[in-house]
């Protein structure tokens, strides 16, 4: 986060705001403090009542400038779940459609009093130039082809509570550990994917070996940059040797479907079937970011599997959405509740992650 991450000091600085716009921005130690952050949170979701009145005065808009349903719904659930007031702005019946500019909407919308922009846009950088344009935190919702940071780490995190889990260990503190060496297979259109480029980043950083898995049609014109072990286009000879299969959705709306001979050829090749699911380890985890082309890159009976983590990855997303915005927002106190996990208030215009404590 720029402001909170090791390396955004200089930007932090500038009237304290604090951004997530990238994953390179957090490295290792700013992913872990996120997910050490977010087991609170997911506590706190189990809650009979799972509201804590950390953000109560503060104002988040969600401003999505593309379809969405997972992010922008578990952004909003995750700002209503901080006492936060949410505004949710529709492009369809904003004055965008007047033809009023994105800079202009976001300096109308940010006069009337708002301390975080959730910004989804169909081009990469929008929401970094919001960044610049108003004086309140803005979180990368998705921009484009470049980024979706908070995808990113609600799937890290929900690797690492299966992971913690199975080994009987309690999440708290349980670190990245998890992440090293851990072999990831990412599959099919890497090329036009935001969650792919936030999500190798992410991998990278804590340790683990990513295979990209596509048709070269498929994949960025170069990879300079991707810390990724390996590139493949077999994804049978792949299937058994990983711990993480993690599909991505053929972005038909960006253009996949003109790289590839057939959409029914691409899911022969590509698609993960029961037969090829059988192909993974016992202990394999099977990962989409939704939305599903059912039948394309995942089959039914596959979402279906235990080993399936589809829905887990939802839930998860609006306890690191609430970490993501507690830690650009907060000041207040996590937890009124009996036995409840407290988190200490942060102090000072540019907040660290360092002072948050479970009880
Ligand atoms: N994974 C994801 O970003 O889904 P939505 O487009 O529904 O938000």
């Amino acid at each position: 986060m720029t402001g909170l991450g090791r390396q955004g000091g200089a930007e932090a600085a500038k009237g304290g705001r604090r951004h997530l716009l990238s994953i390179a921005e957090l490295g290792a130690e700013g992913i872990e403090e996120i997910l050490e952050v977010s087991d609170a949170f997911v506590e706190v979701g189990r809650r009979s009542i799972p509201k804590v009145p950390s953000l109560r005065g503060r104002t988040v808009v969600t401003l999505f400038a593309e379809q969405s349903t997972r992010t922008r719904l578990s952004f909003e659930t995750a700002a209503k779940r901080l006492s936060a007031d949410v505004l949710s702005f529709s492009v369809d019946t904003s004055s965008l459609k007047k033809g009023e500019s994105l800079r202009d909407t976001v300096e109308t919308v940010a006069a009337m009093g708002v301390d975080a922009f959730v910004v989804r846009h169909t081009s990469a950088g929008a929401p970094a130039a919001v960044a610049r344009w108003v004086d309140a935190s803005v979180v990368n919702a998705g921009d484009g082809w470049h980024e979706h940071p908070t995808q990113a780490l609600l799937d890290c995190y929900t690797i690492r509570q299966v992971l913690t889990e199975r080994g009987g260990h309690p999440l708290e503190g349980s670190g990245v550990g998890c992440f090293v060496g851990l072999r990831v297979a990412i599959v099919g259109d890497v090329r036009h994917s935001r969650v792919a480029r936030s999500l190798v980043l992410a991998l990278g950083a804590l340790g683990a070996e990513v295979t990209l898995v596509a048709p070269g049609s498929l994949l960025p014109p170069s990879l300079v940059g991707w810390p990724v072990a390996k590139v493949s286009y077999d994804l049978d000879a792949v299937l058994p040797n990983v711990d993480v299969c993690y599909l991505l959705r053929l972005q038909s709306e960006r253009g996949a479907g003109a790289f590839l001979p057939s959409v029914r050829e691409y899911s022969a090749w590509y698609g993960l079937t029961s037969r090829r699911a059988a192909l993974l380890g016992d202990d394999a985890l099977v990962m989409h970011p939704g939305p599903m082309n059912r039948g394309v890159e995942i089959a039914d009976d596959v979402v279906a599997l235990p080993q399936s983590l589809v829905l887990r990855q939802v839930s998860n997303g609006v306890a690191v959405r609430m970490a993501v915005l507690f830690m650009l927002l907060g000041q207040g106190q996590v937890g009124s509740g009996g036995g409840a996990p407290a988190l200490a208030p942060i102090s000072g215009p540019a907040p660290t992650l360092g002072t948050v404590v479970g009880a």
